[in-house]
């Protein structure tokens, strides 16, 4: 399926069709979200029960994943766009996408630092008493500069994200 919006001339789409997972590791790491290997990518969003991917031409500029039970609750990872692209409502656009297909009355994600009020506009609240038990596999393994410039963009913090849900 293929969707068409506001963003220029970028498309939606809802499949992993024609994703080559390096490239999407690039997008993850230039966006900045995270360092990651081609392979966990590929198996996290082929895992994943709804993803988006934004096409500007044939070029892979943004994505995002969802896991949903389809009835009560998902939760949206790794939402990431080329700095390129950025500040031209693409962010909101797979965002909405994404709740409008989830069509869950619960929708739970894990803010950055900093990006709360992006997802404040959209309807998302903090969540006040969230709790998880995090062992991250980004952080194991990971290059000394790929960990220098996670610590550097707040991860890794004792409380290294902001849980945010949207009730609908
Ligand atoms: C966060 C991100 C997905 C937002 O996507 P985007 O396409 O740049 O954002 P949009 O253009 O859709 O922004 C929508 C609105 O939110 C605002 N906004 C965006 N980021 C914001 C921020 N950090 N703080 C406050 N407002 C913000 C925009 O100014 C815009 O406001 P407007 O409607 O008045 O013009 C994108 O910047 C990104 O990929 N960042 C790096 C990776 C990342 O941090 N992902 C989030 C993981 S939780």
């Amino acid at each position: 399926m293929v969707e068409t919006g506001m963003s220029d001339d970028i498309k939606l789409r809802f499949d992993t069709t024609g994703v080559d997972w390096a490239v999407a590791a690039n997008v993850l790491k230039r966006a900045p979200l995270s360092i990651r290997e081609p392979d966990k990518i590929q198996a996290t969003f082929e895992n994943s029960n709804l993803v988006c991917f934004a096409w500007f031409n044939n070029e892979l500029v943004g994505m995002a994943r969802a896991l949903s039970d389809g009835v009560y609750q998902s939760v949206i990872y790794d939402l990431c766009i080329l700095p390129e692209h950025q500040g031209k409502h693409l962010g909101s656009r797979i965002m909405k996408a994404l709740t409008k297909r989830l069509n869950t009355p619960s929708v739970v994600l894990w803010s950055v630092p900093g990006k709360e009020k992006f997802y404040a506009r959209l309807g998302f609240n903090p969540m006040l008493t969230a709790m998880a038990l995090v062992k991250d596999p980004d952080y194991e393994g990971l290059p000394v500069l790929g960990l220098g410039i996670m610590r550097f963009f707040g991860f890794f913090q004792v409380q290294p994200c902001r849980a945010i849900a949207r009730h609908g």
